[in-house]
């Protein structure tokens, strides 16, 4: 057996930071972050949310689409660099959330690949019989780890949540192959150094700024559509299919030169890239199932239609999901 996607959801907070907001808060311009980045808009939570608060709206909404009831549900995997706290995982605040009585639940650490690296675990945990069905979901509130001084990263992320419900079914449908690659030689690219076993949290952390996202962001960029383009030609690989079978794209939202840089080496119209990134900006592992859900949202896949997901991130990580619909 294998599993399939059947319902989707996402959730963002109402509020909102425009780059017209950034430019009176660091040196920077509304033309700057739009030319570089594509990014207009992004979501930011109220202080004290928890990111669980996120992903148990997305995945309500996800069940509600697939017409499945919490106490159907067999496990609940969220991918996040944000929990809520250390431990209990986020996974545990949704479960306890949505009566999923249940479900097993526990959240899964791939920086911006997270989802792609939840949606393979929950579709192995099928696959294997450990359960039928089941959530995956990838959720962030990044303003809790974004340096708001810092102009080269602050301007570039977002909050949000999005979930899926997976389902079993037969392995010729649904997700057809999950594709994971990491380099921890490459941690330094991208990562938050404060507030884990080697700098804990302590009075000094926010006065040195260690406990905020570091990241060189022209070194990322450039692994980023290299591996993303790389990691695609895999998956239409191993399944036998071209460029040109694939009905949509859903890449990783992180930058619209990356996506356009990888549109280009695969050679992917752009009508067939699903991008909100203008809305959003930057919101990890929750990037990827919200767009799925918007995807849906605005009839872009059908039934049957060949959809490729691909995400890259902190790590280094990334992935690609090729899936029947
Ligand atoms: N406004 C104005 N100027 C800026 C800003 C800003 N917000 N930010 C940086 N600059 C300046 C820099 O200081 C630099 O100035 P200098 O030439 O005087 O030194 C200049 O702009 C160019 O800086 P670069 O860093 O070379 O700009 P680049 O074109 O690379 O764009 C960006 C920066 C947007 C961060 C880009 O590199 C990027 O998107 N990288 C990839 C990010 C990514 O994909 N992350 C992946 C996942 S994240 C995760 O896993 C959590």
């Amino acid at each position: 057996m294998g599993s399939r996607i059947i319902g989707v959801g996402m959730y963002v907070p109402p509020k909102t930071l425009t780059n017209e907001d950034f430019a009176k808060m660091v040196d920077t311009t509304d033309s700057w972050i739009s030319t570089r980045t594509g990014i207009k808009v992004r979501h930011i939570a109220e202080p004290g949310t928890g990111t669980s608060e996120l992903c148990l709206e997305a995945s309500k909404r996800a069940l509600a689409d697939a017409g499945v009831d919490p106490k159907d549900i067999d496990f609940v995997v969220i991918g996040t660099l944000s929990p809520d706290m250390p431990f209990p995982s986020t996974a545990c605040f949704v479960q306890m959330g949505l009566g999923a009585v249940r479900a097993y639940a526990m959240d899964l650490g791939a920086a911006c690949s997270g989802f792609i690296y939840s949606l393979s675990v929950g579709d192995a945990l099928i696959r294997s019989g450990r359960g039928k069905k089941g959530l995956v979901v990838g959720g962030e509130i990044l303003s809790s780890v974004v340096d708001y001084s810092d102009r080269s990263t602050c301007i570039l992320f977002g909050d949000g949540a999005g979930a899926a419900v997976l389902e079993e079914c037969d392995d010729s449908e649904g997700i057809l192959s999950c594709h994971l690659h990491s380099d921890g030689n490459l941690w330094e690219l991208i990562h938050c150094p404060g507030g884990g076993t080697l700098d804990p949290c302590n009075p000094g952390t926010s006065t040195v700024r260690t406990n905020y996202i570091k990241m060189s962001g022209n070194e990322t960029f450039k692994h980023a559509v290299t591996r993303m383009a790389e990691v695609s030609l895999e998956a239409l690989e191993r399944n036998g299919f071209k460029v040109e079978d694939v009905d949509l794209f859903i890449p990783h939202q992180a930058n619209q030169r990356i996506v356009n840089a990888v549109g280009k080496r695969l050679g992917v119209p752009e009508s067939k890239v699903f991008m909100n990134l203008e809305r959003y900006g930057n919101t990890s592992a929750a990037s990827i199932p919200i767009a799925l859900a918007e995807a849906k949202s605005q009839g872009r896949y059908s039934k049957g239609d060949l959809v490729l997901l691909v995400a890259f991130g902190g790590g280094l990580t990334w992935g690609s999901a090729l899936l029947r619909m």
